[in-house]
């Protein structure tokens, strides 16, 4: 995979972005260029080849802006050879608290909102329907614990056994570079307009467990490209069917 290919990729999945402001469009491009998250759960082939996706705490929505992108350019044979096929979006739901962002999301949508819609809500509240893919990518911290395994609980609810989970979350047992990830999410939650957060945090021993508890199993990776940050992928494929006590819950 070049260079030349992820550039590609990045203006495909940004220029959306300049209908809602120089914010959003730079905010687009810093987030997806220098983030590796989005091109690693492309790289790896998490997801189906089609589906219906939920992404919860979608905020701008660019991780929407980057599968539809990869989409496109893999249609018109524009695609790294050793790349699995990108997923064909059926239909993907985001969901967001911050009216700001959901502009900006919506900005870029507007035009194909048969496929993409933007909602705003709270993930704690909101209903989950059915998907064939959820992600909640770097939300949960925000999240008190009780709600944290509530949401998780209902995430497993709306998949069909084999569907697909995908969350990053921060190790709170990596020791600096998890204090330097905690840092840095402060400041970056403060400046986007939040006030400052707490953090509720798990080891990657608890995080595992949990899903493992609900009826997930599931696959972790460092994921904090060349940062000194303890942030980590989990792919979890959810089993059969509820357990028990998930189903009770
Ligand atoms: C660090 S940003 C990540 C945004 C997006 N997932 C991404 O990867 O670009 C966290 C987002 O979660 C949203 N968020 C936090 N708590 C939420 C909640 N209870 N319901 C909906 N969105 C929430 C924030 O407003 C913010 O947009």
């Amino acid at each position: 995979m070049s260079q030349a290919f992820l550039s590609r990729l990045l203006d495909e999945a940004t220029r959306g972005y300049r209908a809602g402001g120089r914010f959003a469009y730079h905010f687009a491009r810093g987030k997806l260029a220098g983030d590796n998250l989005f091109r690693e759960l492309l790289r790896r082939g998490v997801f189906p080849t089609r589906g219906h996706f939920l992404d919860l705490g979608c905020g701008q929505a660019v991780f929407a802006s980057w599968l539809l992108a990869a989409r496109r350019l893999f249609e018109h044979g524009d695609w790294p050879a050793d790349w699995p096929e990108p997923p064909r979006v059926l239909g993907l739901r985001g969901v967001e608290l911050m009216a700001k962002d959901i502009a900006r999301a919506r900005a870029v949508f507007a035009a194909d909102d048969a496929t993409v819609r933007i909602v705003q809500g709270d993930i704690c509240a909101t209903d989950f329907g059915r998907a064939d893919v959820v992600t909640i990518l770097d939300v949960l911290q925000y999240i008190d614990f009780a709600r944290q395994e509530d949401i998780l609980r209902r995430v497993h609810a709306a998949l069909p056994a084999g569907g697909v989970f995908v969350t990053r979350i921060g190790d709170a047992d990596a020791g600096l570079p998890f204090h330097i990830c905690n840092w840095v999410d402060h400041a970056v939650t403060f400046v986007r307009g939040h006030r400052l957060p707490q953090l509720y945090t798990r080891s990657l021993g608890e995080w595992t467990a949990l899903l493992d508890d609900i009826g997930f199993a599931v696959d972790s990776a460092p994921m904090s490209g060349r940062k000194p940050f303890a942030n980590t992928l989990l792919v979890a494929r959810a089993l059969r069917a509820a357990r028990p006590e998930a189903a009770a819950a």
